[in-house]
């Protein structure tokens, strides 16, 4: 079932590609809260981790989209919260498997290694795609399980 709402932010790096990404899931009727940054001026990405995955952790949303230069250091910060499940994306592929079988709540990409299409593809799929649970349940609360 299609996403209805979620969390979006970024670093410099990913500031304007995320404008762009912002603009093509308001065309589908989501609603969108944006965590920041809000300028192209220059920041440190686990802030903007931090932000969003707290609002997915309270249970305000299920889902969030994080973009920098390459989408794995807010990749990196985001696994650091207990809970957050979030996937580097650079391929329509992994965007989709991520969904079905790791129950990715967070997608991560990078503005310097994808472009906008591509991005737009590859959001698509994540909002779009369900969990599908049964033999890869296990697995993902082992994955919930490990660190602190
Ligand atoms: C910022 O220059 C860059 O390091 C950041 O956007 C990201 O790519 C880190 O993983």
């Amino acid at each position: 079932m299609k996403l209805t709402k979620l969390v979006i932010g970024c670093d410099h790096a990913g500031y304007d590609l995320k404008l762009k990404v912002i603009e093509h899931l308001k065309a589908q009727n989501i609603e969108i809260e944006d965590v920041g940054t809000y300028s192209a001026d220059s920041c440190d990405y686990p802030d903007f981790a931090d932000a969003l995955c707290k609002k997915i952790i309270t249970g305000e949303y299920e889902h969030g989209i994080l973009i920098c230069g390459t989408g794995i250091g807010m990749s990196m910060a985001a696994n650091k919260h207990k809970g957050i499940r979030a996937a580097c994306c650079s391929d329509t592929f992994s965007a989709r498997l991520t969904r079905l079988h790791n129950d990715a709540n967070v997608l991560c990409f990078g503005s310097r290694v994808i472009g906008e299409g591509l991005a737009y593809d590859i959001c698509d799929l994540f909002i779009s795609t369900d969990y599908e649970g049964g033999r890869h349940a296990r697995r993902v609360e082992k994955i919930d399980a490990l660190g602190n």
